[in-house]
């Protein structure tokens, strides 16, 4: 069996880069910063990426560039034994519900993009308000658009990983730098945008307390991707001469970049019209319409061009990142169901766009369920939440973390050292200065924290 890998090091950095980077910098990151008080936030979001983010990313890598195969075998080879499959199985399946959800919100941003082009979002407060409030409950429209951004991803992934995800990712990064910073020097330049920039870059400590810390732990797991091995995946495509520690470094540091370049076009537009920049998860799709149309209404095309841009950074960014949590149950059902010697699945020989399929098909069901969830269909809740906001919160909250954990376990404490030292090291060609630091981070650092996490979560550390 054939199996694909990133031709180039650029390649490898923009595909994965292309994963973190997604909806989690530009609308969960500002809304989280704007409910938190602004730097301070960053500060210690910055903190957590760099003492338990980085580590997490390495070890991810290390197990899916061992492996070199799909997320189970990847850790049923590394774990030396069965069990340690169930931690990639897990993965995929939390992967398939991100990818579920994800989708309806990618999916709402696809239908911004339509209507900021025709004009379907220009109105007073209210109107826009009532707007988004119509469209997310209406059972056909959003399901449809969750539905097609699941085909687009297919259509992708399908292709393989270096004439799809790679040409793709070399493709849609570019472009999503451009369009960032064009916004942002759009929105730094409205009158009284200091106010904002201030907002984000001079930290006020009396807002910070123990909660800002833990969401703070929360947020940069999911931006990361880190947890479903998704990574580790990406990784497997690695070549034995990628730089494990520096391709995270280099990751984690575009993804931070990104999200706070986010909050540098959301807030000083923002604070240019007097919007409050507390208004939580809505803020992109109610709030920032009001602001486009306001701050750059002197010069109507100015926002006109601008909310276009806006949109359509979302959805390339939301697309890189769907493409990786796609290509996790492809690998795993193409490679898994392809070709077996014995068991259940003998008779079948799957091939990639096989994979694909299962995984589309599996991800769609899910996407319908959630969208419906929105006000479609009356009672579609889990535990007195919409089904979206469940898989959001189950994923997220506990699925993630707990992946993660038993991931610095595995590589921390039962695989030998000699193997995570060649790997950190590719095989002693390259320097290990930092290597004793990853492994304290790892074996202690990473799961206190995780605990932390849960724990918090969970109301037992209040
Ligand atoms: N990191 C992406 C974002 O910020 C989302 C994402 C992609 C993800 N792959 C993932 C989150 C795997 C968790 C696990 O939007």
């Amino acid at each position: 069996m054939e199996r694909g890998n990133f031709g180039t090091k650029i390649g490898v950095i923009l595909a994965t880069a292309g994963s973190a980077v997604g909806l989690g910098n530009i609308w969960r990151f500002p809304y989280m910063t704007g409910q938190n008080g602004g730097a301070a936030f960053i500060l210690i979001y910055i903190l957590c990426v760099i003492m338990f983010g980085i580590p997490g990313m390495v070890s991810e890598f290390i197990v899916g560039r061992h492996g070199a195969a799909n997320a189970a075998r990847a850790y049923k080879i590394i774990g030396g034994h069965k069990a340690w499959a169930l931690v990639g199985i897990v993965g995929a399946i939390t992967s398939m519900i991100i990818l579920g959800f994800y989708a309806v919100v990618a999916g709402w941003c696809m239908q911004y993009l339509f209507a900021s082009i025709f004009g379907g979002i220009n109105g007073d407060a209210a109107y826009v308000a009532e707007y988004f409030k119509t469209f997310s409950s209406d059972a056909i429209k959003p399901t449809l658009w969750g539905i097609t951004f699941i085909l687009l991803t297919h259509l992708v992934v399908q292709n393989g990983v270096r004439n799809g995800i790679e040409k793709v990712s070399n493709l849609l990064m570019p472009c999503l730098f451009i369009l960032l910073i064009i916004i942002v020097i759009a929105a730094c330049l409205q009158p009284g945008a200091e106010k904002g920039i201030e907002f984000l870059l001079k930290p006020d400590f009396s807002k910070l307390n123990r909660n800002i810390f833990l969401e703070a732990l929360g947020q940069a797991f999911f931006s990361l991707s880190l947890g479903t091995a998704c990574l580790c995946t990406y990784a497997s495509y690695f070549s034995r001469q990628t730089n494990l520690m520096k391709s995270a470094a280099q990751i984690a540091g575009i993804d931070t970049i990104v999200a706070i370049l986010a909050g540098l076009m959301i807030f000083p537009a923002a604070f240019s019209v007097g919007v409050n920049p507390d208004c939580g998860p809505s803020l992109i799709f109610i709030t920032l319409p009001n602001v486009f149309q306001q701050a750059f209404g002197g010069v109507h095309i100015i926002g006109y061009i601008i909310a276009i841009l806006f949109y359509a950074l979302l959805v390339l960014a939301a697309l890189t990142s769907t493409i990786s949590m796609h290509e996790i149950g492809t690998a795993f059902f193409f490679e898994e169901l392809s070709r077996k010697k014995k068991g259940i699945f003998s008779h079948m020989n799957v091939s990639r766009k096989g994979g694909a399929w299962i995984e589309s098909i599996i991800c769609i069901i899910i996407c319908i369920f959630c969208s419906l969830s929105m006000g479609g269909v009356k009672n579609l809740t889990l535990f007195n939440m919409s089904i979206l906001d469940f898989c959001d919160f189950f994923t997220a909250q506990i699925l993630l973390p707990l992946g993660a954990f038993v991931t610095c376990i595995l590589v921390g404490w039962y695989v030998p050292k000699k193997v995570i030292r060649d790997e950190f090291t590719n095989w002693g060609t390259i320097r290990s200065t930092l290597f004793d630091i990853y492994l304290f981070a790892v074996r202690f650092i990473c799961p206190i924290c995780i605990i932390a996490i849960e724990l918090y979560q969970t109301g037992l550390l209040k």
